[in-house]
């Protein structure tokens, strides 16, 4: 189909790290999926494709989720009394269990997908569980959404309960199949998942290091997230430096391999340079981090080092879908940063969140989450008729209105130049 059309609306995105573009009243032009350019006035050359006006409504590129699990949609609230480890024990493991269980999975999943196709994330980059079939129907689901994701097969070869411990060649062939069975989905693209370093023996790392190599698929993981798990970590790894080592001795943290690391929120100064280095996407999840006590990330300073960064709803450990909701949690989380660990560094602001959840972790699919030419098609209509305020404001300002206050709900959605609603 040829997706070529104009939006008119008020249009807002961010270039640059930190700059708000605002283009109120303007046309944004669509030519086969893809952004061609924001005018105030329509120029003649496009003047015979057809004009959708939205009149006062916004219009934003689509939020990317940089990481969730759907194997746990089902329970996000629920279990938050816990911290990292005993939480996993207690609350996803049994849940992920079930998703052996075919039809479990489908009721899970066919919910999961929904409220992602509901939600204004066009983008997002999902751990499954390590059944394969389950991950198959979960990447089937996702295709006829019309959103586009990366989806990994979970991998997993010791310290799980036994009913998810897959033996370690196992677990290789089964990941060899999965990558074969997959290859067919168009908008649903595979991704290495070792669930972390505490789950997954070196044999497993090389075997998954080895198979990235071959097939050329990018990978995503947990790192850095909470500080029993590094001093777990450094026991079973003690040939590594620091934890993110264990990763790129497999070959499994960026370079040639994309790669995102789920937290990073102790990131020390040898990982933060190895991640600069290679390219590795910080996926930020500041609600999980608080809900399972893990800290409070540096972000502010990954930024203004040049990293990659976007943000992840990390369902469950968020309880929350909604990347409106991550940004305003990395906001909120960036103050207390400021006020109780580090007065040199500055809260987030509002642009700084808005590039994160839209170009920040849309690079990992490519030319994404900008209007700027070239990039994919992926906008957002959002209505902020119905959060009704006395105040006149401008469009900066609605923009905070819609992200704080709004149910995250877009009024229209496209991907790839492709209207899904
Ligand atoms: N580390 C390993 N597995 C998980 C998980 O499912 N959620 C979070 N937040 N951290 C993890
Ligand atoms: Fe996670």
């Amino acid at each position: 189909m040829n997706h070529s059309f104009v939006l008119k609306g008020n249009i807002i995105h961010t270039p640059r790290c930190g700059v708000l573009e605002l283009h109120p009243n303007s046309f944004l032009v669509c030519r086969e999926g893809r952004a061609e350019g924001i005018f105030a006035q329509l120029p003649e050359a496009f003047a015979g494709l057809p004009v959708e006006d939205f009149r006062d409504k916004l219009i934003l590129p689509g939020l990317t989720d940089l990481h969730l699990h759907a194997g746990q949609y089902a329970y996000r609230s629920l279990g938050m009394d816990m911290e990292l480890l005993n939480w996993l024990e207690q609350n996803a493991f049994p849940e992920e269990s079930r998703f052996a269980d075919l039809d479990y999975a489908r009721r899970a999943y066919d919910i999961f997908v929904q409220a992602l196709r509901d939600s204004a994330t066009t983008r997002a980059c999902v751990f499954a569980t390590l059944h394969r079939p389950a991950t198959l129907l979960l990447m089937e689901l996702l295709e006829c959404s019309g959103l586009k994701c990366f989806v990994g097969k979970v991998n997993m070869d010791r310290n799980c309960p036994d009913s998810l411990r897959e033996q370690t060649q196992n677990s290789l062939a089964e990941t060899r199949r999965w990558l074969e069975e997959c290859a067919g989905f168009e908008r649903t693209r595979p991704i290495l998942t070792p669930r972390f370093i505490p789950t997954c023996t070196d044999e497993l790392m090389q075997g998954l290091g080895a198979l990235q190599r071959e097939f050329g698929v990018p990978a995503q993981s947990h790192l850095s997230e909470n500080l029993s798990e590094i001093d777990w970590v450094a026991k079973l790894c003690p040939s590594t430096r620091f934890y993110g080592e264990a990763y790129a001795q497999a070959g499994l943290f960026g370079g040639d391999c994309p790669t995102v690391m789920a937290h990073c929120v102790w990131s020390g100064p040898q990982e933060r340079e190895l991640m600069k280095q290679q390219g590795v996407f910080i996926a930020h999840c500041p609600q999980s981090n608080m809900n399972v006590s893990s800290g409070i990330a540096p972000v502010k300073s990954y930024l203004q080092e040049g990293q990659k960064v976007g943000l992840g709803s990390d369902v469950a450990g968020g309880a929350h879908l909604s990347i409106f909701r991550a940004m305003t949690d990395a906001i909120q989380c960036s103050k207390l940063r400021w006020r109780l660990v580090d007065q040199n560094t500055p809260a987030l602001t509002m642009p700084e969140a808005l590039y994160m959840a839209t170009k920040g972790g849309g690079e990992l699919f490519g030319k994404v989450g900008s209007f700027e030419p070239g990039y994919a098609f992926d906008a957002i209509v959002m209505d902020d008729s119905d959060i009704p305020t006395t105040r006149t404001c401008n469009l900066a300002e609605r923009l905070e209105r819609v992200v704080y206050l709004s149910n995250g709900k877009p009024h229209v959605k496209y991907v790839q130049g492709e209207k899904l609603f």
